[in-house]
C-alpha cells in the first residue's frame, strides 16, 4: 500500500441488532442476544478496507461511557483507531427484525450537538494523523451543530498538508460542496438520491448522470465525481473521462452497508495507485457483495473477488 488510509467518522455509533418474534405497540417485545458492532459511515468504511485485505486508521470522535465502549469493540476488530473527545456521548442504535415478516426496524438516535469549539479540536485531530500523501476519507451524516461548510473546510486542510480528501456526504453539506470550485477536493462521492437531488431533475439514463457528473468536474468541484445508480452499477468522471461500472444483478439481502463498502474498496484501490477505473469496477463490486449479506456485513471479500470478477467497465 503506497498511500496510508485514515477515516473520519464525527457521529459513530454502537449498532445494537436483535430479533423479535413480532413487532407490535404496547406490549414487551422480547428480543434475541444483540450483535454489538461499531458503526458510522468512517468506521465502516475502514472495516470494509480491512475486509478487502488492506488497512485504515479510523479517526473518531468519542464521548462518555459509550465512547469507552466503541472504543473495545474498534480494538476487537482490529481497526487502528485515533480517538479524540468529541461533545457529550456517543450516541447507539437499533435495528430489529420482526422475525415474522423478515422486515427490519432501524431506529437511530441524532448523537450529541457540536458546539463550535468542538470543530477545531476536529481539524487539529486529522492534522495530527495525517502525513504526507495520507487519502483521508469524510463519510457518513455530519453530527448535529456542525456547519455545512465543515466538508470545505476539511478539504482545504487535508490538501495544504499534501493529503487527499474523499467525501460521501448528503444535504447541505453535499450542497455546499458542488456550489464552488475547490481544487483541493479529490474525491466527490454520492448515491443516485442525492445526485437527483443536487442536480434539480431526475437522471433516468447512464448518459443522464455522466453528464451531472461532467458538469460538476467542468465546475471544478473535485477532480474525481462518483454518482451511484443503484442496481445499475456506478459513473464516474475525471478530467480525462467518464466510466460506467455494472455487477450481473444478484438477489438483495441488505443494502446497509453498500456505499461504505464502495468508499473502502475505491479507496484502496487509489492507495495501491490503480488506474482509476479499475478503483471503480472494485467498489461497485464490494458495494453490490454488501448488499448480499445480512445487515451487519459489509463486503464480504470472496464475493467482492467474484462480483470484481463479472463486473462490467464502459468508457462513456
Ligand atoms: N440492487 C443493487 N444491486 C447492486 N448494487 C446496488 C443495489 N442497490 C444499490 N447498490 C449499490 O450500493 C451502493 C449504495 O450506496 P448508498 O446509497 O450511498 O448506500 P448507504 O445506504 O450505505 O449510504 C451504491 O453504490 C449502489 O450502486
Ligand atoms: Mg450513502
Amino acid at each position: 500500500m503506497k498511500s496510508h488510509i485514515l477515516t473520519i467518522t464525527l457521529n459513530p455509533t454502537v449498532d445494537y441488532c436483535t430479533t423479535s418474534d413480532r413487532i407490535e405497540p404496547n406490549v414487551k417485545l422480547r428480543c434475541t442476544e444483540p450483535q454489538i458492532d461499531p458503526g458510522g459511515g468512517g468506521i465502516n468504511v475502514a472495516r470494509a478496507v480491512r475486509l478487502l485485505g488492506g488497512q485504515a486508521t479510523a479517526l473518531v470522535a468519542i464521548g462518555a461511557g459509550t465512547g469507552a465502549h466503541l472504543l473495545q469493540l474498534l480494538a476487537l476488530e482490529g481497526v487502528p483507531t485515533v480517538a479524540f473527545q468529541g461533545p457529550g456521548e456517543t450516541r447507539q442504535s437499533m435495528s430489529v427484525i420482526d422475525s415474522s415478516t423478515g422486515q427490519q426496524y432501524r431506529f437511530v438516535m441524532p448523537g450529541p450537538v457540536w458546539e463550535e469549539h468542538d470543530v477545531p479540536r476536529a481539524l487539529n485531530s486529522v492534522d495530527q494523523a495525517t502525513t504526507g500523501d495520507t487519502l483521508v476519507v469524510l463519510s457518513g451524516s455530519q453530527p448535529p451543530g456542525v456547519a455545512k461548510d465543515f466538508p470545505s473546510i476539511m478539504a482545504d486542510h487535508v490538501a495544504g498538508r499534501g493529503s487527499r480528501l474523499i467525501v460521501d456526504t448528503s444535504g447541505p453539506a453535499l450542497f455546499h460542496l458542488a456550489e464552488q470550485r475547490r481544487d483541493s477536493l479529490y474525491v466527490l462521492r454520492m448515491n443516485d438520491e442525492e445526485g437527483e437531488e443536487l442536480a434539480g431533475r431526475p437522471l433516468p439514463t447512464r448518459a443522464d448522470t455522466a453528464g451531472f457528473a461532467r458538469s460538476l468536474i467542468d465546475k471544478g468541484v473535485a477532480r474525481i465525481v462518483i454518482v451511484a445508480r443503484g442496481a445499475d452499477g456506478s459513473v464516474m468522471a475525471t478530467g480525462d473521462g467518464a466510466w460506467h461500472a455494472v455487477c450481473p444483478p444478484a438477489p438483495i439481502v441488505s443494502k446497509v452497508g453498500a456505499g461504505d463498502s464502495f468508499v473502502g474498496a475505491f479507496t484502496l484501490g487509489l492507495s495501491r495507485e490503480d488506474p482509476v477505473e479499475e478503483c471503480l469496477r472494485s467498489g461497485v463490486a464490494a458495494a453490490s457483495a454488501a448488499t448480499m449479506t445480512e445487515a451487519t456485513r459489509l463486503c464480504d471479500p470472496d464475493l467482492t473477488a467474484k462480483a470484481r470478477r463479472d463486473c462490467v467497465v464502459t468508457q462513456l
